[in-house]
C-alpha cells in the first residue's frame, strides 16, 4: 500500500565536519555499509521498492552508490571479493531510485515539500537515514506500515528520551488509544522545546508515514524554530483534526547524526557480526 519512501538527504551534516565537507553524511559507514543503505534496506523490509531521494550540492556519491560500477564489477568478477558487492547489487536490482535537489536548505519540512515531485498524490514513508533503526524481527518502518493500515492517517515514530534532551527533537503529547500501550492519538506537537516547556518526553525520531495532503499544508507553513520550515509545524495542522498517530516502536535507534550515536551504532553492529 505504501510504495514510495522519501529520503531527505540535503542537510549539511555540520556535526560531522570536516568529514562531511565533501562527503554526504548519509554515506558515512557503520562498519562497511553507508547509513543510507541501511535506510533503503529498512524500507525494502516494509515492502517498499521506490526510493525517492532529496539531495543537494555535494551529494552525488549517493547516486553513484545506487548504481552499477562497471569497472569494479569487471575487476572483481570471479574473484573471492565479488561477494562483497552482493548486498548492494540486490538493492539496486530490486528498487528504483529517483532524485531531486533541494536548492536551499530551508529545513526538513521544505525538503519533504521538494520531494513532492517524486511522490505525487499518494501516502509515502520518510526515512532520515542518520537515525539508524534496528529490530531483529520486523523493521521499524514495517511496524509503522501496519499502524498506517489500521488508522489510514499520518504516523510518526516516537521514543522516550531524557527530559533534558527534549530540545533536540519534535515532542508530542496525546492519548493512548485502543487499549494499546504504544499508539497515541497526537494532540500537540512542539519542535525542540526546552525541557520546562515540553509537553512530554515522547520524541519524534526520523521515521514518518505521511498522507499527501501534507504537501499543501507545508507550502503554507511559515518558517518556525531556527528560521526553518518544520515538518512538526505542518503536522500540527493535521493533529488538530485527529489525523496524526504516534507509534512507540519496538527496536533500537541510534542518532548517527551525532558522534556519540555514531560510535554507539558502530559498536553495536560490530558486536553483532564479529
Ligand atoms: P539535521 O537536523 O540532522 O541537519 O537534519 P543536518 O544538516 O543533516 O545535520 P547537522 O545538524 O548540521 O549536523 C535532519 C534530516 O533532514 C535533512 C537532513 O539531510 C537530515 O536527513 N534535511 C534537513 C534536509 O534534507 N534539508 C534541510 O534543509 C534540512
Amino acid at each position: 500500500m505504501i510504495k514510495k519512501c522519501l529520503f531527505p538527504a540535503a542537510g549539511y551534516g555540520t556535526r560531522f565536519l570536516p568529514a562531511t565537507k565533501a562527503t554526504p553524511k548519509e554515506m558515512l559507514p557503520i562498519l562497511t555499509k553507508p547509513l543510507i543503505q541501511y535506510g533503503v534496506e529498512e524500507a525494502m523490509e516494509a515492502g517498499i521498492d521506490q526510493m525517492a531521494i532529496v539531495t543537494g550540492r555535494g551529494k552525488r556519491a549517493i547516486e553513484d552508490h545506487f548504481d552499477i560500477s562497471y569497472e569494479l564489477e569487471t575487476q572483481l568478477k570471479g574473484n573471492s571479493k565479488e561477494e562483497l558487492l552482493k548486498e548492494i547489487r540486490e538493492v539496486i536490482t530490486k528498487c528504483t531510485f529517483s532524485y531531486t535537489r533541494q536548492i536551499e536548505m530551508k529545513g526538513l519540512g521544505h525538503a519533504i515539500l521538494t520531494g513532492q515531485t517524486l511522490i505525487g498524490n499518494e501516502p509515502f514513508a520518510v526515512i532520515l537515514a542518520d537515525d539508524l533503526c534496528y529490530n531483529e524481527n520486523s523493521s521499524v518502518l514495517a511496524q509503522m506500515v501496519e499502524v498506517y493500515k489500521k488508522y489510514q492517517c499520518c504516523v510518526v515514530a516516537i521514543e522516550e528520551v531524557a527530559k533534558e534532551d527534549t530540545n533536540k527533537y519534535g515532542v508530542i503529547d496525546g492519548k493512548l488509544i485502543d487499549d494499546s500501550d504504544n499508539i497515541y492519538r497526537v494532540s500537540t506537537m512542539v519542535e525542540k522545546p526546552e525541557p520546562k516547556d515540553a509537553p512530554s518526553n515522547l520524541a519524534i525520531i526520523g521515521r514518518y508515514i505521511l498522507t499527501p495532503d501534507i504537501f499543501d499544508i507545508i507550502s503554507q507553513t511559515k518558517p518556525g524554530r531556527g528560521g526553518e520550515i518544520q515538518i512538526t509545524d505542518a503536522l500540527m495542522e493535521l493533529a488538530k483534526v485527529g489525523k496524526v498517530i504516534a507509534y512507540k516502536f519496538e527496536g533500537k535507534r541510534f542518532d548517527c547524526g551525532s558522534v556519540d550515536g555514531f560510535v554507539e551504532a558502530t559498536n553495536f553492529f560490530y558486536k553483532k557480526v564479529c
